[in-house]
């Protein structure tokens, strides 16, 4: 159905036709969204036909229907759980998506409750969680019964779930006999990427985006598996209560906050719409730093009384709104895939779009992961995006989650043309033309051009430049491209010999375009300063594959110089005896590092590459840290959980100091587990293999800083 037609423009006929199809594609959204947790269309498409329906029904009220949208929380609960019927039905919010949508908004109340213009009337604002809401009833300040939203009426009994989320407390000291707090389950990114490499490496089902997984995580018929979940809560509203909280929206969230709830930081009380809309601001300014999917800024009005007195329309409150950001997610077409070639030959698919903007960003590029991805299997093989394959000419939904690389995430099928080929991925490679090959068990097709491949030497040497490596100032990646390109270098080695070849002559560097005097002298002084470096950096700037910066300088620390570094690579190169045995027992290095660094050093060409290198420099001992009288040194550690007196940063760098290792995942490597609130499966699996465990007193008080 087209809805191209002006809404004051429809005969009735169309609009009664139209108003039957947007009845069953909302319907169909709706069940896609909530009770499958699996969207089929944006947020943004799904509010443009809720308000196209809302407006068809205010110039037809005659034709609504008694299925309308405009009635409908959300879904029927799924089969499975139990049914909970809300005492005070669980309500949503209103739309507002322009600044005039805010000023009409407070205006309406202002004449719902006749409020002279000029008399302050305050609100609350708030980030809007995108997440999924979830009411917890607490009876004698115990927690009975934890109830999902459901179609707002009934919802799902997921309390055995709703109890292994460390920020929902199950006991609360000095609440109201009957107090039902409600708030949004949500899941932070960082912890969202993790679930979904560990779903990958398992080969189960990984999730789109973050609330999909906090409602697949929360929606388990296993409570066990909730448990293993990264989830959060937090409290921004309540339903049945045998007394009130307070006599505001901010005095109310307070309160939620002493009883020990989780309630958001941005929350602030405003005194009028400039206010309100500068806090909308300043919290979509902050969007993509605050670690997890907001979608919009709730404003509420903030005396409870005058909100008593507005009430609610059928679903939505009136003393609250939503004021929408732009949306994240977006359709567009895919217009060609371009590959591209990386430091270790690994050819990724790059998806060349339609520029559409996404959450307030204009986005043309969007990763397409890998030749599997394309095809509509994860890395395991397994289904994915129900077996659908991209081909270009397609519509694809880009996902952009606060500054992560947009990804394509969907396709419509409706929409593809119908020339549309399969898209064949190359098995050579578009950069020096050999072979590309997957080795099996990679999910990854590369270049096998090695050091002939002018992308792998582009990428390999602006590693070498970059921020963790020599970091040399004045050349970046920018430069490094340009003088490659002119054959003035090559390879590393080459950038040490810049001075003598192009510090005078007739081919100066001073008399390039965008050089000078000043800076070409910049330029060799800050690389002669790099000659004198730390062995870490050397190890780190070989660019060798899955070597990262913290085992470059845990190999440093291990081997101290870069003659003892050097003689092991070659002596381990055998893969058996003692100096294999000895890199593998250097504190995060496995087989896969291990047989990367030796047969890097084994190819003669690299190794050629590398001694020049090395001639040009003044490799520094790697210092040990000063770990005398440390009860920590040498130990690796986890910090798993919430910590109360310092931040996780913080922990890792005092750690550090003391000469531990400090690790983001229980091995059986681990010597000690530092577990605050909500330690979770970290926790968990510490227990299980017997790896002794403190809390954050425990840590201070053995590290001696308590
Ligand atoms: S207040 C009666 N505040 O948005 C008012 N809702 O689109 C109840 N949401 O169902 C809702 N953050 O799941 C409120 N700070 C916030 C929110 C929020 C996210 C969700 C909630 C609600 C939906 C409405």
């Amino acid at each position: 159905m087209t809805r191209e037609i002006a809404v004051s423009e429809l005969t009735r006929a169309q609009a009664r036709a139209e108003l039957a199809d947007l009845a069953q594609v909302l319907a169909a959204a709706d069940a896609a969204y909530h009770t499958r947790d699996a969207p089929e269309i944006s947020d943004a498409d799904y509010d443009a036909l809720k308000r196209r329906n809302a407006e068809i029904e205010a110039r037809f009220p005659e034709l609504k229907r008694a299925d309308s949208p405009s009635d409908q929380i959300g879904a029927a609960p799924s089969e499975g759980f139990a049914k909970v019927a809300h005492e005070v039905r669980m309500m949503s919010l209103g739309n507002a998506f322009s600044e005039e949508d805010v000023t009409d908004f407070d205006a309406g109340i202002r004449r719902y409750l006749n409020w002279p213009e000029d008399d302050p009337l305050a609100y609350t604002a708030e980030p809007k969680i995108d997440g999924l809401s979830l009411s917890l009833r607490y009876e004698s300040g115990r927690l009975v019964r934890a109830a999902t939203r459901g179609d707002g009426e009934t919802g799902e009994n997921v309390t055995a779930n709703a109890r292994t989320i460390a920020t929902i407390p199950t006991a609360l000291d000095g609440a109201p006999e009957v107090l039902e707090v409600r708030g949004e389950v949500y899941m932070r990114h960082e912890d969202f990427e993790a679930l979904n490499a560990r779903q990958a490496e398992t080969g189960a089902k990984t999730f789109a985006n973050p609330r999909n997984a906090a409602a697949g995580s929360l929606r388990q018929l296993d409570a066990a598996i909730t448990r293993t979940r990264p989830l959060a809560f937090f409290a921004y509203s309540w339903g049945a209560l045998s007394e009130p909280l307070a006599a505001t929206q901010m005095g109310a969230i307070n309160r939620l906050k002493k009883l020990g709830f989780q309630t958001n930081t941005l929350t602030r009380r405003c005194e009028n719409t400039a206010e309100m809309l500068a806090h909308y601001r300043k919290i979509e300014a902050q969007r993509a730093t605050l670690g997890y999917d907001i979608d919009g800024v709730v404003y509420k009005l903030d005396r409870l009384d005058l909100q008593a007195r507005l009430g609610f329309r059928s679903t939505t409150p009136r003393w609250a709104i939503a004021h929408k950001f732009p949306a994240e997610l977006a359709w567009t077409r895919l217009e060609a895939i371009d590959i591209q070639v990386g430091r270790t030959g690994a050819l990724s698919p790059v998806a060349r779009l339609t520029p559409v903007t996404v959450g307030g960003v204009v986005v043309s590029n969007a990763t397409l992961h890998n030749e599997d991805y394309i095809k509509g299997l994860d890395s395991r093989g397994e289904v994915l995006r129900d077996g659908k394959d991209i081909r270009i000419g397609d519509w694809v939904q880009v996902y952009r989650a606060g500054d992560v690389i947009p990804k394509v995430a969907d396709v419509d099928l409706s929409r593809r043309p119908e020339e549309a080929e399969p898209y064949a991925f190359p098995e050579t490679c578009p950069e020096c033309g050999s072979e590309a090959i997957r080795e099996e068990g990679d999910a990854v097709r590369r270049c096998t051009g090695g050091l002939i491949c002018p992308a792998q030497q582009i990428e390999k040497l602006k590693h070498f430049v970059s921020r963790a490596a020599f970091d040399i100032e004045g050349l970046g990646a920018k430069q490094v491209e340009q003088f490659y390109r002119d054959g003035w270098i090559a390879e590393p080695a080459d950038i040490f010999t810049l001075k003598e070849r192009y510090g005078t002559g007739p081919r100066q560097l001073k008399n390039r375009e965008g050089w000078g005097e000043k800076s070409a002298q910049k330029l060799f002084d800050a690389i002669d300063e790099r000659r004198r470096i730390a062995l870490g950096r050397v190890i780190f700037g070989l660019g060798i594959r899955h070597v990262g910066e913290q085992s470059a300088n845990l190999l440093a620390t291990h081997y101290g110089t870069w003659e003892a570094f050097d003689q092991a690579m070659t002596e381990a190169q055998a893969m058996e005896g003692p100096a294999w045995d000895d890199l593998l027992a250097v504190d995060g290095v496995g087989q896969v590092m291990a047989t990367s660094l030796v047969s890097a050093f084994a190819q003669e060409a690299e190794r050629a590459a590398i001694n020049r290198l090395v001639a040009a420099l003044d490799i520094q001992q790697a210092a040990r840290p000063r770990v005398e009288g440390s009860p920590v040194a040498g130990k690796t550690v986890v910090f798993t959980g919430s910590l109360e007196k310092m931040t996780r940063a913080e922990a890792k760098a005092r750690a550090e100091a003391l000469g531990a290792k400090v690790s983001g995942s229980v091995s059986k490597k681990t010597d000690l587990v530092v577990a605050g609130p909500g330690a979770g499966s970290k926790g968990k699996k510490a227990a299980e293999l017997g790896i002794e465990t403190l809390d954050e007193e425990g840590w201070l008080a053995l590290i001696g800083q308590a």
